[in-house]
């Protein structure tokens, strides 16, 4: 089987550590020729260190660079309401031994498209900034790019604004440079990651696998459940599920067949009340040429299985 080249970005972050589990466990159909952290859900410095140390704890060997610190025109916006002061909940990971890149995370991406052979595809799970970095300043990658996978926006509602998603939200104007660039762009947004939940009950499966591993995943999983926004809009079993946004990116490139999306033209409001919507026209009422396919579905029972069997080949290789 032919390996798919990823380059992974990322702002670990409780899902994103569950979304670097699934890439990780899957070193046969991807090969993870970089990972670089933007800043998001917690600050850049954080979030660099969290990617080390959880990449670190599950023995990735993998080059780390470190992004940039701030949206390309807005003040750093966080999430440590959900994912917690560490961005991990109460989960500890050991200091990491993976050291920081002495390449930022623009260099870094530069140099590994340019020198592959085959066009890379980019994995975003955080906000857009270092994508959109890269792509202004070095628009000679685009042509070997195969795509980029991102967590991020959302059709109907957000979860940051009342019609905002937060990688949305936080980097709006990275999201536009992105999604003018021509790349092909596969969208999961909540529309999508809604459906990709983990029930307590299934969680607990993780944790019967009786690993170190399994039980800091489980740990950190399940953090979310106490400071969740419960609104009286979402589904009525919403404080009873694990939302797995990030791990949707991944598995979209190693099981296609699970989901189900519509390419559509996706424009991104950049300022005001709405600053963050990405506008979707699903019924194609502009007339203008798609350039996102936007997920809207999900098998979540092969998806839920497909994670835990991830958990359980990591746990394997630690033990
Ligand atoms: C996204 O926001 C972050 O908090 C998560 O890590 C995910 O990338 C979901 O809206
Ligand atoms: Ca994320």
């Amino acid at each position: 089987m032919t390996k798919i080249p990823i380059i992974i970005d990322t702002d670990p972050g409780i899902d994103d550590a569950m979304m670097l589990t699934l890439a990780f466990a899957n070193e046969g159909a991807l090969d993870v020729r970089l990972v670089t952290t933007c800043s998001g859900n917690i600050s850049q410095d954080k979030t660099n260190y969290n990617a080390r140390s959880f990449l670190s704890y599950i023995g990735a060997d993998v080059e780390i660079a470190r992004g940039l610190e701030q949206p390309i025109f807005r003040e750093l916006e966080v999430a440590e309401d959900i994912h917690g002061e560490s961005g991990f909940g109460n989960v500890q990971f050991p200091t990491p031994t993976l050291l920081v890149s002495n390449r930022p995370a623009v260099t870094a991406m530069l140099e590994t498209i340019l020198a592959s052979d085959e066009k890379i595809t980019i994995v975003a799970t955080g906000p857009l900034t270092n994508v959109a970095a890269l792509l202004l300043a070095h628009p000679e990658v685009k042509t070997n790019i195969e795509r980029i996978s991102w967590m991020g926006g959302a059709a109907v509602g957000g979860n940051m604004s009342p019609s905002a998603e937060f990688n949305a939200y936080v980097d709006p104007h990275a999201v536009e440079i992105v999604f003018r660039s021509g790349i092909p762009i596969v969208m999961s947004g909540l529309d999508v990651t809604h459906k990709a939940f983990v029930t307590i009950e299934e969680a607990k499966n993780i944790l019967a696998i009786g690993t170190e591993f399994a039980e800091k995943a489980y740990h950190l999983v399940t953090y979310y459940l106490d400071v969740i926004k419960r609104t009286p809009f979402h589904e009525a079993n919403y404080d009873q599920v694990l939302h797995f946004h990030d791990v949707c990116a991944v598995m979209y490139l190693l099981k296609p067949e699970y989901f189900k999306g519509q390419d559509c033209y996706v424009e991104v409001a950049l300022e005001g009340v709405t600053a963050g919507a990405t506008v979707v026209d699903y019924t194609n009422r502009s007339g203008k040429m798609p350039n996102v396919h936007v997920l809207h579905t999900v098998d979540r029972g092969a998806f839920v299985a497909e994670f835990v069997k991830a958990v359980e080949i990591i746990s394997d290789r630690l033990e």
